[in-house]
């Protein structure tokens, strides 16, 4: 593996961390970072795939800003998908090369970029694991709205062949280029599915007693969506790789993300992260934060009963890094970690927003097939042991987010917030906001 060991406070191993120099040297790992309380291993470089979305962006910025090599891969995808659906990012995203050219004003420091389509050309992304040798891969890089992947049979083929086709050469790659790399993805904690157990969702394996023995399984997946089947049929993949070919991997089952920008992307104009708001992207509490900066009726999908877990896109960030500092032995099963910081309904956050803004709320019919009112407990035990630092609600960011919605009102069109993606063809749903029921 492709990181160097040195402590963080004198850069000198102390002799018990050179005993394990050795061992580690001698499997073909070259160490990364260790801190004086616990082991850190920090991959030197890493690849960040789908580093020019939501996520991936200010996460590029702040492996870069700890002083990693950063390499973004991306297709550009998600641009195209704007163009598609006839609607940008609320703020107004630069270019990749702009982007670029900002950070190294701004930090000094230089991230590189290779346009590839991890779905469709595995030879690029072999010759660039080969030619770059990264400690680390992240991988953001895969379709991720749960609407779009519902909009017709197209879009279904779409979401899979790309999702599943991306991280099955992704782990083609780290085989065949031999290296010993860290994979952390991103997936989702909709692959639990939210039917309540009554128990708090464990990270990843559920303590199962079968004929007596206690054991760990996967957590019985339960997708609510084509995109959420994806990520299911990932989570397959990564265990599969993982016992066959000893990869490292970590699969973060990651909350609704909220948020726009975080430190790094605050730093300069031309650095400022996308914010989607329409029916298809935007995630729902940007959604409702964006609507009451507007004056826009809150939008709830039936009763607003779902419950669902999130994260402010700060602590996103801040949760990769922690990942990547801690990857799982060669040989482990797959690492999973539960990403989230809180949980609410959809209701609760639509009465926080309008009583923050003073818009109404609107109970649209559900265009999804879900339960509409269900109890969620979630475990995230081991990012709280790591040092996460919660960004929750209550931290005043809720207002930063209406400011920017604000400031980039103009740029909005109304005629694509609501949600038009339905789950079957027999669904009927409010196409326009004058038909919704009136408040609860
Ligand atoms: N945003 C959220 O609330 C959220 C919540 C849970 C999990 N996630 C996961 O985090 C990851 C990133 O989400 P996001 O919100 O940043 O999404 P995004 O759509 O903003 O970013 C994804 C990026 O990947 C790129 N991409 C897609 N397919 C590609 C391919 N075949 N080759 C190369 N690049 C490709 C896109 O162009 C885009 O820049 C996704 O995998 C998503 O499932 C996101």
């Amino acid at each position: 593996m492709l990181t160097r060991r040195i402590r963080e406070d004198d850069q000198k191993p102390p002799p018990d961390t050179q005993i394990l120099l050795a061992i580690l040297f001698a499997g073909g790992i070259i160490p990364g970072r260790v801190s004086r309380d616990r082991e850190i291993f920090m991959p030197e470089k890493v690849i960040v795939l789908g580093g020019d979305g939501f996520c991936g962006w200010p996460t590029a910025l702040h492996l870069s800003a700890q002083g990693r090599d950063v390499l973004i891969v991306d297709n550009l995808s998600r641009r195209k998908i704007d163009v598609e659906l006839g609607c940008d990012s609320l703020t107004p995203i630069a270019t990749m090369e702009d982007r670029l050219e900002a950070w190294r004003e701004v930090s000094g420091r230089e991230i590189r970029f290779a346009k590839i389509d991890l779905a469709q050309d595995p030879s690029a992304l072999l010759k660039l694991l080969k030619t770059e040798r990264p400690g680390g891969v992240v991988h953001f890089a895969e379709q991720r709205a749960a609407p779009y992947s519902m909009k017709s049979s197209a879009h279904k083929i779409y979401t899979v062949n790309n999702n599943v086709n991306a991280t099955n050469n992704l782990l083609c790659a780290i085989v065949e280029s031999g290296l010993d790399v860290h994979l952390v993805h991103l997936g989702t904690m909709g692959v639990y599915g939210y039917d309540s157990s009554g128990k708090p969702i464990p990270e990843g394996y559920l303590t199962v007693t079968a004929n007596g023995k206690e054991r760990e399984i996967p957590y019985p997946p339960s997708p609510g969506s084509i995109y959420h089947m994806t990520k299911v049929l990932d989570a397959q993949m990564f265990a599969f790789y993982a016992r066959n070919d000893l990869l490292r991997i970590t699969d973060l089952h990651q909350g609704i993300v909220w948020g726009t920008n975080t430190k790094e992307t605050s730093a300069d104009e031309r650095l400022i992260n996308r914010f989607d708001y329409d029916g298809d992207y935007g995630t729902v509490l940007n959604r409702f934060l964006m609507q009451g900066a507007i004056g826009h009726p809150l939008t709830v999908h039936g009763s607003g009963g779902q419950k669902r877990a999130f994260i402010h896109i700060r602590n996103t960030v801040e949760c990769v890094r922690l990942a990547l500092e801690n990857p799982p032995g060669r040989g482990d099963r797959v690492e999973i970690f539960n990403q989230v910081t809180e949980t609410h309904t959809v209701r609760d956050l639509a009465a926080i927003v309008s009583k923050k803004t003073g818009v109404e709320i609107r109970h649209l019919r559900n265009p999804r097939i879900e339960v509409e009112e269900n109890d969620l407990a979630v475990t995230n035990d081991k990012f709280m042991k790591l040092g996460l630092n919660p960004v929750t609600l209550e931290e005043g960011l809720l207002d930063e987010v209406i400011s920017v919605a604000r400031k980039y009102a103009d740029r909005c069109d109304p005629s694509r917030i609501l949600s038009t993606s339905k789950w079957r063809a027999d669904i009927e749903i409010d196409e326009r906001i004058e038909e919704s029921v009136s408040p609860l």
